[in-house]
């Protein structure tokens, strides 16, 4: 697809869309839901980051701030949980729709998640992935700390920190 390319934050008007990517990239059980979307872009917008190509929403990193160390199950749900003076930058989903994968945008937009997050201030940034994906974070400078408290959608995540 030919078009322009462009990293912004998410407003309430890009539900549809980051629900279908959302939707697209990953199964049922991992899925968040559009409430819980909506939820994260209408409490902290700064913290939702998207790549617009051509005026398609294709890819997106988001997720809460706060001073609680470790990512536990429970923000996902609760995005009252962001304290938007919170040491760590928490990272839920981090997606490129399987059309658009491997061309760099995943890779684009970390590097401005991090650009950001280092001027805000931020501790570091917190994710956690499936163990396949433990190479891909450590390019970024994260480190793997084993297996997290996680069992969002039943499965075994790795929790991963990179610490400014
Ligand atoms: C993981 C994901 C976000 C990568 O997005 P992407 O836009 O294809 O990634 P990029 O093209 O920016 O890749 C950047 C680098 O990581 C590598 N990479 C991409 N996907 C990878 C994977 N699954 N495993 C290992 N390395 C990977 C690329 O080869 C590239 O490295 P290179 O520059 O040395 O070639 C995407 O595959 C995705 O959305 N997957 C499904 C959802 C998911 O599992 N998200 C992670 C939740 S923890």
């Amino acid at each position: 697809m030919n078009g322009k390319i462009v990293i912004r934050h998410a407003v309430l008007q890009d539900l549809e869309m980051i629900s279908e990517l959302e939707n697209a990239c990953f199964p049922e059980s991992e899925a968040a839901s559009e409430k819980d979307l909506y939820h994260r872009i209408q409490v902290f917008p700064e913290n939702f980051w998207i790549v617009e190509l051509g005026g398609r929403i294709i890819s997106m990193i988001n997720g809460m701030v706060t001073d609680i160390q470790n990512l536990t199950d429970e923000m996902y749900e609760n995005a009252d949980m962001h304290n938007k003076n919170g040491a760590w930058q928490m990272l839920f989903s981090v997606v490129t729709h399987p059309d658009f994968q491997k061309n760099g945008y995943a890779e684009l937009l970390m590097n401005r998640v991090i650009h950001d997050s280092v001027k805000a201030n931020r501790k570091g940034i917190v994710l956690t992935c499936k163990k396949k994906l433990i190479g891909f974070y450590k390019k970024f400078g994260f480190v793997n700390e084993g297996i997290s408290d996680s069992v969002h959608g039943n499965t075994i995540w790795y929790q991963m920190r990179k610490t400014f």
